[in-house]
Protein backbone atom coordinates (compact mmCIF):
# COMPACT_ATOMS: atom_id res chain seq x y z
CA UNK A 1 0.00 0.00 0.00
CA UNK A 2 1.41 3.08 -0.86
CA UNK A 3 1.71 5.52 2.34
CA UNK A 4 0.18 8.87 2.29
CA UNK A 5 1.68 12.21 2.32
CA UNK A 6 0.87 14.66 4.51
CA UNK A 7 -1.46 16.73 3.10
CA UNK A 8 -3.42 13.76 2.39
CA UNK A 9 -3.19 12.56 6.22
CA UNK A 10 -4.27 16.18 7.89
CA UNK A 11 -7.13 15.61 5.33
CA UNK A 12 -7.95 12.39 6.38
CA UNK A 13 -7.81 12.94 9.78
CA UNK A 14 -10.88 13.50 12.04
CA UNK A 15 -11.57 13.17 15.33
CA UNK A 16 -12.82 9.45 16.41
CA UNK A 17 -14.22 8.85 19.93
CA UNK A 18 -14.99 5.10 19.34
CA UNK A 19 -12.58 2.35 18.51
CA UNK A 20 -12.47 -1.72 18.21
CA UNK A 21 -10.66 -4.21 19.68
CA UNK A 22 -7.72 -4.43 17.51
CA UNK A 23 -4.29 -3.69 18.82
CA UNK A 24 -1.96 -1.35 18.11
CA UNK A 25 1.32 -3.59 18.00
CA UNK A 26 4.18 -5.16 15.93
CA UNK A 27 5.85 -2.58 13.76
CA UNK A 28 2.84 0.25 13.83
CA UNK A 29 3.83 0.08 17.59
CA UNK A 30 7.59 0.28 17.19
CA UNK A 31 6.97 3.02 14.66
CA UNK A 32 4.78 5.34 16.84
CA UNK A 33 7.12 5.05 20.07
CA UNK A 34 10.42 5.45 17.38
CA UNK A 35 8.28 8.98 16.54
CA UNK A 36 7.37 9.89 20.60
CA UNK A 37 11.12 9.14 20.78
CA UNK A 38 12.21 11.67 18.18
CA UNK A 39 9.80 13.93 19.58
CA UNK A 40 10.69 14.15 22.98
CA UNK A 41 15.03 14.19 21.96
CA UNK A 42 14.08 17.36 19.73
CA UNK A 43 11.74 19.17 22.48
CA UNK A 44 12.66 17.92 25.55
CA UNK A 45 8.70 16.60 26.04
CA UNK A 46 8.51 13.61 28.23
CA UNK A 47 5.64 11.89 25.54
CA UNK A 48 3.95 8.54 26.68
CA UNK A 49 1.82 6.34 24.44
CA UNK A 50 0.01 4.12 26.81
CA UNK A 51 -1.31 0.79 25.77
CA UNK A 52 -3.77 -1.85 26.49
CA UNK A 53 -5.23 0.52 29.13
CA UNK A 54 -8.97 0.71 29.16
CA UNK A 55 -9.44 2.47 32.60
CA UNK A 56 -8.50 6.25 31.54
CA UNK A 57 -11.42 6.64 29.86
CA UNK A 58 -13.60 4.22 31.50
CA UNK A 59 -15.19 7.06 33.47
CA UNK A 60 -18.49 9.04 33.52
CA UNK A 61 -16.59 11.76 31.95
CA UNK A 62 -14.87 9.35 29.73
CA UNK A 63 -18.63 8.11 28.46
CA UNK A 64 -20.19 11.96 28.73
CA UNK A 65 -17.49 12.65 25.91
CA UNK A 66 -19.32 9.54 23.80
CA UNK A 67 -15.49 7.45 24.11
CA UNK A 68 -15.76 3.73 23.23
CA UNK A 69 -13.05 1.33 22.94
CA UNK A 70 -10.32 3.22 24.38
CA UNK A 71 -7.66 1.15 25.10
CA UNK A 72 -4.64 3.18 24.23
CA UNK A 73 -3.78 6.48 24.45
CA UNK A 74 -0.70 9.20 24.13
CA UNK A 75 0.00 11.82 27.03
CA UNK A 76 1.45 14.74 26.60
CA UNK A 77 3.98 15.45 29.19
CA UNK A 78 6.50 18.03 30.21
CA UNK A 79 8.08 19.84 33.08
CA UNK A 80 6.15 23.19 33.76
CA UNK A 81 10.06 24.83 33.15
CA UNK A 82 9.64 24.29 29.16
CA UNK A 83 8.90 27.88 27.97
CA UNK A 84 6.02 27.70 25.86
CA UNK A 85 5.26 24.47 26.95
CA UNK A 86 1.31 23.98 26.14
CA UNK A 87 2.25 25.22 22.37
CA UNK A 88 5.06 22.61 22.08
CA UNK A 89 2.65 19.75 23.39
CA UNK A 90 0.61 20.96 20.49
CA UNK A 91 2.89 20.90 18.17
CA UNK A 92 4.87 17.96 18.68
CA UNK A 93 1.45 15.93 19.93
CA UNK A 94 -0.02 17.05 16.36
CA UNK A 95 3.05 15.43 14.48
CA UNK A 96 2.48 12.49 15.87
CA UNK A 97 -1.21 12.23 15.52
CA UNK A 98 -0.75 12.80 11.72
CA UNK A 99 2.19 10.30 11.96
CA UNK A 100 -0.56 8.07 13.61
CA UNK A 101 -2.74 8.70 10.34
CA UNK A 102 -0.39 7.50 7.99
CA UNK A 103 0.09 4.25 9.72
CA UNK A 104 -3.64 3.46 9.48
CA UNK A 105 -4.71 4.64 13.04
CA UNK A 106 -7.11 7.17 14.38
CA UNK A 107 -6.90 9.56 17.47
CA UNK A 108 -9.08 12.24 18.80
CA UNK A 109 -7.27 15.06 21.35
CA UNK A 110 -8.86 15.30 24.76
CA UNK A 111 -8.39 18.01 27.56
CA UNK A 112 -11.37 17.28 29.53
CA UNK A 113 -13.29 14.28 29.13
CA UNK A 114 -10.99 11.66 30.68
CA UNK A 115 -10.13 10.10 34.26
CA UNK A 116 -7.02 12.56 35.21
CA UNK A 117 -6.76 10.11 38.37
CA UNK A 118 -6.69 7.38 36.33
CA UNK A 119 -3.85 8.42 33.57
CA UNK A 120 -1.04 5.53 33.54
CA UNK A 121 1.61 8.80 32.67
CA UNK A 122 4.62 8.72 34.60
CA UNK A 123 5.41 12.59 35.65
CA UNK A 124 8.77 13.04 37.03
CA UNK A 125 9.72 16.08 38.94
CA UNK A 126 8.37 19.26 38.02
CA UNK A 127 6.10 17.83 35.10
CA UNK A 128 2.58 18.21 33.86
CA UNK A 129 0.09 16.14 32.37
CA UNK A 130 -1.23 18.62 29.25
CA UNK A 131 -3.56 16.49 27.98
CA UNK A 132 -4.23 12.85 25.86
CA UNK A 133 -4.65 11.63 22.43
CA UNK A 134 -7.00 8.64 22.29
CA UNK A 135 -5.08 5.87 19.86
CA UNK A 136 -6.30 3.05 17.82
CA UNK A 137 -8.04 1.54 15.25
CA UNK A 138 -11.52 3.58 14.81
CA UNK A 139 -15.17 2.11 13.97
CA UNK A 140 -15.27 5.07 11.47
CA UNK A 141 -13.13 7.36 10.34
CA UNK A 142 -14.44 10.40 11.70
CA UNK A 143 -15.94 13.46 9.67
CA UNK A 144 -14.55 17.04 8.77
CA UNK A 145 -15.28 19.53 11.10
CA UNK A 146 -17.47 22.88 10.20
CA UNK A 147 -14.93 25.58 9.84
CA UNK A 148 -14.73 29.51 10.42
CA UNK A 149 -14.53 31.31 6.92
CA UNK A 150 -10.89 31.34 6.23
CA UNK A 151 -11.19 35.92 5.96
CA UNK A 152 -12.17 35.26 9.99
CA UNK A 153 -9.10 32.99 10.45
CA UNK A 154 -6.12 34.57 8.15
CA UNK A 155 -5.78 38.70 7.25
CA UNK A 156 -4.03 38.27 4.15
CA UNK A 157 -6.28 39.09 1.16
CA UNK A 158 -6.93 35.46 -1.04
CA UNK A 159 -5.44 37.42 -3.98
CA UNK A 160 -2.39 38.12 -2.46
CA UNK A 161 -1.36 34.76 -1.07
CA UNK A 162 1.22 33.26 -2.03
CA UNK A 163 0.45 29.37 -3.14
CA UNK A 164 2.45 27.67 -0.54
CA UNK A 165 0.83 30.31 1.85
CA UNK A 166 -1.91 28.94 0.64
CA UNK A 167 -1.80 25.44 0.91
CA UNK A 168 -0.76 26.15 4.67
CA UNK A 169 -3.85 28.35 5.49
CA UNK A 170 -6.03 25.27 4.07
CA UNK A 171 -4.07 23.10 5.91
CA UNK A 172 -4.55 25.05 9.43
CA UNK A 173 -7.95 25.19 9.10
CA UNK A 174 -8.25 21.47 9.11
CA UNK A 175 -6.31 21.08 12.16
CA UNK A 176 -8.30 20.05 15.42
CA UNK A 177 -8.68 22.80 18.13
CA UNK A 178 -10.62 22.77 21.82
CA UNK A 179 -14.34 22.70 21.13
CA UNK A 180 -13.58 23.35 17.92
CA UNK A 181 -12.79 26.68 18.65
CA UNK A 182 -10.55 28.05 15.67
CA UNK A 183 -9.32 30.73 17.89
CA UNK A 184 -6.39 31.53 15.74
CA UNK A 185 -4.68 34.23 13.11
CA UNK A 186 -2.39 33.81 10.93
CA UNK A 187 -0.78 36.62 8.62
CA UNK A 188 2.21 37.61 6.33
CA UNK A 189 5.30 39.45 7.77
CA UNK A 190 7.11 40.43 4.80
CA UNK A 191 7.52 36.66 2.94
CA UNK A 192 6.84 34.87 6.74
CA UNK A 193 4.03 33.28 8.07
CA UNK A 194 2.76 34.48 11.44
CA UNK A 195 -0.21 32.89 14.00
CA UNK A 196 -1.48 34.49 17.02
CA UNK A 197 -3.72 32.61 19.14
CA UNK A 198 -6.89 34.33 20.46
CA UNK A 199 -7.81 34.57 24.54
CA UNK A 200 -9.63 31.73 26.45
CA UNK A 201 -8.41 27.81 27.85
CA UNK A 202 -6.14 26.19 25.38
CA UNK A 203 -5.40 28.41 22.82
CA UNK A 204 -2.11 28.25 23.41
CA UNK A 205 -2.29 23.94 22.71
CA UNK A 206 -4.19 24.92 19.88
CA UNK A 207 -1.68 27.59 18.67
CA UNK A 208 1.52 24.50 18.28
CA UNK A 209 -1.65 21.98 16.86
CA UNK A 210 -2.51 24.48 14.08
CA UNK A 211 1.05 25.85 13.58
CA UNK A 212 2.51 22.44 13.07
CA UNK A 213 -0.59 21.63 10.14
CA UNK A 214 -0.03 24.88 8.76
CA UNK A 215 4.19 23.86 8.56
CA UNK A 216 3.69 20.48 7.43
CA UNK A 217 1.85 21.21 4.50
CA UNK A 218 3.54 24.19 3.62
CA UNK A 219 6.88 23.31 4.20
CA UNK A 220 7.59 26.96 5.32
CA UNK A 221 8.06 28.19 9.02
CA UNK A 222 5.25 29.80 10.68
CA UNK A 223 6.43 31.78 13.96
CA UNK A 224 4.51 32.25 16.73
CA UNK A 225 3.86 35.70 17.44
C1 LIG B 1 -6.62 20.72 22.81
C2 LIG B 1 -7.85 19.91 22.47
C3 LIG B 1 -8.64 19.38 23.48
C4 LIG B 1 -9.77 18.60 23.18
N1 LIG B 1 -10.49 18.05 24.20
C5 LIG B 1 -11.56 17.24 23.92
C6 LIG B 1 -12.30 16.62 24.98
O1 LIG B 1 -12.02 16.78 26.16
N2 LIG B 1 -13.32 15.79 24.63
C7 LIG B 1 -13.67 15.56 23.32
O2 LIG B 1 -14.60 14.79 23.09
N3 LIG B 1 -12.99 16.15 22.30
C8 LIG B 1 -11.96 16.98 22.56
N4 LIG B 1 -11.24 17.58 21.54
C9 LIG B 1 -11.58 17.31 20.13
C10 LIG B 1 -12.27 18.52 19.47
O3 LIG B 1 -13.60 18.63 19.90
C11 LIG B 1 -12.17 18.38 17.93
O4 LIG B 1 -10.81 18.37 17.56
C12 LIG B 1 -12.88 19.51 17.20
O5 LIG B 1 -14.26 19.45 17.42
C13 LIG B 1 -12.61 19.46 15.69
O6 LIG B 1 -13.00 18.25 15.13
P1 LIG B 1 -11.99 17.30 14.36
O7 LIG B 1 -10.88 16.95 15.32
O8 LIG B 1 -12.81 16.10 13.98
O9 LIG B 1 -11.44 18.04 13.18
C14 LIG B 1 -10.12 18.37 21.82
C15 LIG B 1 -9.31 18.92 20.80
C16 LIG B 1 -8.20 19.67 21.11
C17 LIG B 1 -7.34 20.19 20.00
Amino acid sequence: MMRMDIKEAIRQRHSVRQYSEDHIDGEVKETLEKIIEECNRESGLHIQLITNDPECFDTLLGHYGKFSGVNNYIAIVGSKRIPDLSESGGYYGEKIVLEAQMLGLNTCWVAGTYGKGKCKAVLEDGEKILCVIAIGYGRSSGTAHKSKELSKLCDVPEKEMPSWFRVGVEAALQAPTAVNQQRFLISLDGDEATIKAGFGPLTKLDLGIVRYNFEAASGHKCRAI
